[in-house]
């Protein structure tokens, strides 16, 4: 029987087996995934995966038009479906569309891709004047005392091949994107719920606004279904940076991550590192994030139109198959954004020597709105959600930073450093982030330290209940 393959897969890991894919799975290409798709009449696999999901006990509820018409809608600018080469990655597939094709180029006719401006390095020189790391490993720059940094590579660069002896990579002129499978869709109770950031599993999410800012004043925190252990600098800004380590916190939903945001309407650009179980797997993977709207609407990566990605070399939404472990190696990546003529700009470095361009949100995405012109709060650092069963999970390193700094938490608690922003439009000088606005949760299940001096700060914690948290 010819079965989804991220649905099988899904279903294993859910019995926390291994969910290696194997050839019995069956290979569905792009081809045959859109034509499915697109003629709704005949859906193919696509029933199969909804009676094989029930005889696993999973609860598939009936494919919505809504989900068929945004598949149908996204993939529309795709002009031969033959061309496009995919392969599997821990139960997902990936399609490698080409750059004029994709959902969002299509969707907002784009007519011309923007080009990136220079990134901007950290204010005090020697550490990035030249955007060198000075070697493969980061050592340079505000790094907690006695941290070497290893820049993770992204999952693309690995060599890898799939089960069924597909390079993990995507040629140059196309853009690796993560399949929107229909059973994957199917598992949300609406498209709206599949795209938004909010709380999951509960019965009728709340809406609740999913950025630290929301939280305040103090007296609404207890209400919002996510819990924060962030800095925060109200600054106008045209972007800022930050290196973020890597860890692999126990939780449903679990997040390291920057926020540029403004206020009326409530307009973001987010990214970082999450885990997220009800979309994907218990591992840490890369995210973007928007809404111009106070997420009322916006999504992930690239689920919906709104990012345009111009590079072959990273996967929005992969694992990082490196990532720290208490005591041994740190593992992380610098993550950049600048706002440049109305595009919110994506920078990332892992392993290659410097920040590169990963693609941009265009102006238009935001309604030509004030966070297009400048942000007026940067935030950084940790994020849970509970689920149905009340339990907000581990953030970062599931260990708490003390009161003071210490020697031995450079290789035990999650850390963001080197976190500066962008003053200026037409600068590539950065200016240290004050990292003197701080929120947390409740220091019972989450703390922070920051070291304001060296631009950096610790954070995270074991979680609890919604009782306790
Ligand atoms: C994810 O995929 C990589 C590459 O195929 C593999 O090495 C790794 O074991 C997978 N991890 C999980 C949890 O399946
Ligand atoms: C798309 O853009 C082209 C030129 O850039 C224009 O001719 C065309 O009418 C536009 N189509 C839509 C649907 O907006
Ligand atoms: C960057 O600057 C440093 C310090 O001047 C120098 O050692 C290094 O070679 C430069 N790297 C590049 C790629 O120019
Ligand atoms: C970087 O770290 C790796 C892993 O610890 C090590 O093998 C390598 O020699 C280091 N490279 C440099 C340039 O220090
Ligand atoms: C996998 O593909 C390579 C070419 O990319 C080929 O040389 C090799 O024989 C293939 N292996 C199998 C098991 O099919
Ligand atoms: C996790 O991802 C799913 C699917 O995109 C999304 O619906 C959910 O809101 C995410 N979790 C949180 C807490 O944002
Ligand atoms: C909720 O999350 C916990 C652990 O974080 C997990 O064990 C449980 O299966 C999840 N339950 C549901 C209904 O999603
Ligand atoms: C920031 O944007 C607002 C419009 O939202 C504008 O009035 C203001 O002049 C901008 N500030 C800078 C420094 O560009």
């Amino acid at each position: 029987m010819k079965l989804s393959l991220s649905l099988a897969a899904y279903s294993v890991l859910a019995l926390g087996v291994n969910a290696a894919p194997t050839a019995d799975n069956g290979n569905i290409g792009f081809s045959q995934f859109l034509g499915d798709v697109r003629n709704k009449a005949n859906p193919g696999p696509l029933s199969k995966v909804i009676s094989a999901s029930s005889s696993n006990g999973f609860q598939i509820k009936a494919v919505s038009k809504e989900v068929v018409n945004h598949i149908t809608k996204m993939y529309g600018g795709i002009k031969d479906a033959s061309k496009v080469s995919s392969f599997v990655l821990n139960g997902t597939y990936v399609d490698c569309i080409p750059v004029n094709e994709q959902p969002t180029v299509h969707s907002l006719n784009i007519s011309r891709i923007a080009s990136p401006p220079a990134f901007v390095y950290a204010p005090t020189y020697p550490y990035y004047a030249n955007g060198s790391t000075s070697g493969g490993n980061y050592t340079g720059g505000p790094v907690p005392p006695g941290v070497v940094m290893h820049g993770a590579p992204s999952v693309l660069s690995l060599g890898l091949k799939d089960a069924f002896n597909k390079s993990i990579s995507c040629p140059a002129g196309t853009i690796p994107m993560q399949r929107l499978a229909v059973d994957t869709l199917a598992r949300f109770s609406s498209l709206k719920d599949f795209l938004a950031k909010q709380q999951t599993g509960g019965s009728g999410s709340s809406g609740s606004a999913a950025s630290p800012r929301s939280n305040n004043p103090l007296s609404k925190r207890a209400e919002n279904p996510h819990k924060y252990a962030v800095v925060a600098d109200y600054v106008t800004n045209f972007g800022g940076n930050s290196w973020l380590s890597i860890w692999k916190p126990k939780a449903w939903f679990s997040i390291s991550q920057q926020w540029y945001t403004v206020r009326n309407p409530q307009q973001t650009v987010e990214g970082g590192w999450t885990v997220n179980h009800s979309k994907w797997d218990a591992q840490p993977r890369l995210f973007i994030f928007y809404t111009p709207d106070g997420y009322k609407s916006g999504c992930w990566n690239l689920e919906c139109p709104g990012f345009v990605q111009t590079t072959n070399t990273w996967l929005l939404g992969g694992p990082f198959l490196h990532y720290s472990v208490p005591g041994g190696a740190q593992w992380g990546f610098q993550m950049q954004w600048k706002l440049y003529r109305g595009n919110w700009w994506l920078f990332l470095q892992g392993a290659n020597r410097y920040l590169e361009p990963v693609g941009y949100y265009p102006a238009i995405v935001y309604g030509n709105g004030p966070i297009t012109k400048n942000a007026t709060l940067a935030e950084y650092g940790g994020e849970t959600a509970a689920n149905s069963t009340k339990i907000y999970g581990e953030m970062g390193s599931a260990q708490f930073p003390a009161e003071t700094d210490r020697l031995e938490y450079h290789n035990t608690v999650a850390y963001q450093s080197n976190v500066y922003t962008a003053p200026r439009e037409e600068s590539s000088q950065g200016e240290w982030a004050k990292l003197g606005g701080q929120i947390v949760s409740k220091a019972a299940c989450y703390g922070l330290m920051v070291n304001s001096a060296r631009h950096y700060f610790y954070f995270g914690g074991t979680g609890g209940t919604t009782t306790t948290c």
